[in-house]
């Protein structure tokens, strides 16, 4: 009854931040007042800096739209004031040759491949000059496939060793990576997608480079079906370089591989990775031997990379940067200290960790030179103290435990074995860290942790096993790389379940996922309740509804519904453009097999997959993940 990310791997004996949890949610009841800041309204935020921040009534009212309430309906709500359209959705023409979008999931593999893919998650909006606010390109990740939505009912769900389970392989592959989709506002105020040359899919199977210390030289990456690496899959979240280019990450790439072969086991390496004989269920390997671990075993460590991708050049490979190290990313948020990029990334999957990558010089020399500033810097892993405190451990060969006489070869193996390599130095496990986020004006750095749903450890901070999530924040050290602060910045969850430390008045939410700071410190959180647990009354979600996004305004304390979404989806990536006066959201796997919606209405199948929804387009028609554009009525700033 989890989900396949809440069943850790990590069986090191190093500290859960659950341990410290309830240190820290105590010290800050104690600070704030938690109670006396319910009454008022606020949430007992601004914690770093001094607590009475979060109560001062003078401070401006940030978010002035009026809140919405949760929602059942398989609809998009937005506020009163907003109104919504949707563009790109799953199917749509995007490569020139591309034939419509066929409503009975007929589209070939091929067909695909020229088309937008399927499940929309991270994205990012790059404007093109002069005209920013109203011409961009899009660029977006596809974090996986649906059998049951993506194949006819005449070709059902199951994947057969034969030409009809290739080409079933094929289009799975087709849908996943990334999409660049330039898009414009038309003089009736519209967006649409248009036709220009940059519009690019990569997918599974598109050609990738390898950069930074591991090499397709090395003994772990030979293999003889891909000798040139392909494809990059299961893409969540992203980042945007200080240049102008976009990382895509790949997060549970592990549940794509499996085998027949009985007799197959994993390595301890293999283990760490959560790579089990039988995968996710995919069955992918039943029909291409890629994805055979007993046939092509290597081909596993060819991804849990970050994929830096120019958008501007359609022609250019895209290309690992091995440096990040080798994970399941969910994103690659970048920021600038000192001149240096540095890139913060989770590890989604509970009981495992944050990294953060440091450039070794100002990205801009280290680009004059001709070299990659995501290809030369340390990186690091996050231990959090109870005091309050926390370190960046680096995790570079010949420091620490990381030596050769520990049987660590060189910088290439920590990296492909960067998880055993954390576990060594002693990292702190978390919560199934997911986005994070920096602050543009204080650098304070955010941190949703989904949840804790499968984790079982007695623990005493009322939170176990922890099914809402939190958002810690911390702030790094003004003179060195390596210590931080930290605390937490919001306890998701319903006070009706969990009234000690969620406060009365604070919107119900829980499983924090999407997280986004725009210019103005205003602090975006979308949820990505898992359809196991959603508008469940025994797992605590029963008062919390359909997967939504909320605003919360760290100077003010104040949180705010903004949307919800349609049934069985998540709410997932949000950006706007530079005017403030279009905001961009993706809606993923609307209509996904959802427990609670499966028990009324029956599961989603290739005959009949609408069971659950019928978002975007209604009257029965297959669900489709979706980008969704907000914008007000009055054409004025989005959240304000
Ligand atoms: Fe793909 Fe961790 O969310
Ligand atoms: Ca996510
Ligand atoms: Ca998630």
């Amino acid at each position: 009854m989890l989900d396949t990310d809440d069943i850790g791997s990590n069986n090191s004996s190093n500290a859960h931040i659950e341990d410290l949890i309830a240190t820290r949610i105590s010290r800050r009841n104690l600070l704030t007042g938690a109670a006396a800041l319910a009454a008022a309204g606020l949430v007992p935020g601004a914690l770093l800096s001094s607590a009475p921040a979060a109560a001062n009534s003078s401070r401006v009212r940030k978010l002035r739209f009026e809140a919405v309430p949760t929602s059942t309906a398989d609809t998009f709500v937005v506020p009163k004031g907003y109104r919504t359209q949707v563009i790109a959705p799953w199917g749509t023409p995007l490569i020139a040759g591309a034939p419509a979008f066929a409503e009975d999931a007929s589209n070939t593999a091929a067909d695909q491949a020229l088309q937008v893919g399927f499940n929309h998650d991270g994205l990012h909006y790059f404007p093109l000059k002069p005209f920013g606010n109203t011409r961009g390109l899009l660029v977006m990740n596809h974090e996986y496939t649906d059998a049951s939505q993506i194949y006819t009912a005449a070709q059902g769900s199951t994947i057969t060793n034969d030409a009809a389970g290739r080409e079933k392989v094929a289009k799975a592959l087709a849908g996943h990576g990334v999409s660049v989709i330039a898009i414009h506002r038309n003089r009736s105020g519209s967006w649409e997608v248009v036709t220009d040359p940059r519009n690019r899919r990569v997918t599974g199977t598109t050609p990738m480079a390898f950069s930074g210390p591991v090499t397709m030289s090395h003994p772990l990456m030979q293999s003889t079906i891909t000798p040139q690496p392909r494809g990059t899959l299961n893409n969540c979240a992203h980042g945007v370089t200080p240049w102008g280019t976009y990382l895509a990450c790949e997060e549970n790439w592990n549940g794509y591989f499996g085998t027949a072969e009985a007799s197959w086991t994993a390595t301890a390496l293999e283990q760490r990775y959560g790579i089990t004989r039988a995968g996710f269920g995919y069955n992918w390997h039943v029909a291409e031997p890629r994805f055979d671990l007993n046939v092509n075993r290597n081909e596993l460590n060819h991804f849990g990379w970050v994929v830096e991708i120019d958008p501007a050049k359609p022609e250019s490979t895209p290309v690992k940067r091995s440096a990040l190290g080798r994970i399941k990313h969910e994103g690659a948020t970048c920021t600038e200290r000192n001149g240096r990029v540095v890139v913060y990334s989770g590890d989604d999957e509970n009981g495992d960790y944050l990294y953060k990558f440091v450039s070794s010089a100002p990205w801009r020399r280290l680009r004059a030179q001709g070299r990659s500033p995501l290809d030369h810097g340390t990186l690091y892993v996050a231990r959090f103290d109870a005091d309050g405190t926390g370190a960046w451990l680096p995790l570079v060969h010949g420091q620490g435990p990381l030596t050769t006489a520990n049987n660590w070869v060189d910088q290439a193996d920590v990296l492909i074995r960067t998880r055993l390599a954390a576990d060594a130095v002693g990292a702190t496990k978390l919560h199934r860290p997911e986005w994070v986020a920096v602050h543009p004006k204080t650098g304070d750095v955010y941190v949703t942790l989904t949840n804790g749903s499968g984790n079982n450890a007695a623990v005493n901070s009322g939170r176990d096993p922890n099914p809402y999530g939190h958002i810690v924040r911390f702030s790094e050290s003004e003179t060195d790389d390596t210590s931080f602060q930290w605390d937490i910045f919001i306890v998701a969850g319903d006070p009706q379940y969990d009234s000690v430390n969620v406060p009365a008045d604070q919107p119900v939410f829980g499983s924090p996922d999407g997280l986004w700071i725009d210019d103005r410190g205003i602090v975006w959180i979308q949820t990505d309740i898992s359809n196991s647990s959603q508008n469940r009354a025994d797992r605590g979600y029963d008062r919390i509804g359909n997967n939504q996004m909320l605003a919360a305004d760290p100077e003010s304390g104040e949180i705010k519904r903004f949307l919800t979404g349609p049934r069985g989806c998540e709410i997932t990536g949000v950006i706007m453009t530079p005017d403030r006066r279009t905001m961009f959201v993706n809606v993923q796997h609307p209509g996904e097999s959802t427990t609670f919606w499966n028990n009324q209405f029956g599961a989603p199948t290739v005959a009949n997959p609408a069971t659950v929804s019928s978002w975007p387009f209604g009257g029965g028609k297959r669900p489709r993940p979706a980008t969704v554009v907000i914008t007000r009525i009055d054409g004025g700033e989005i959240g304000r």
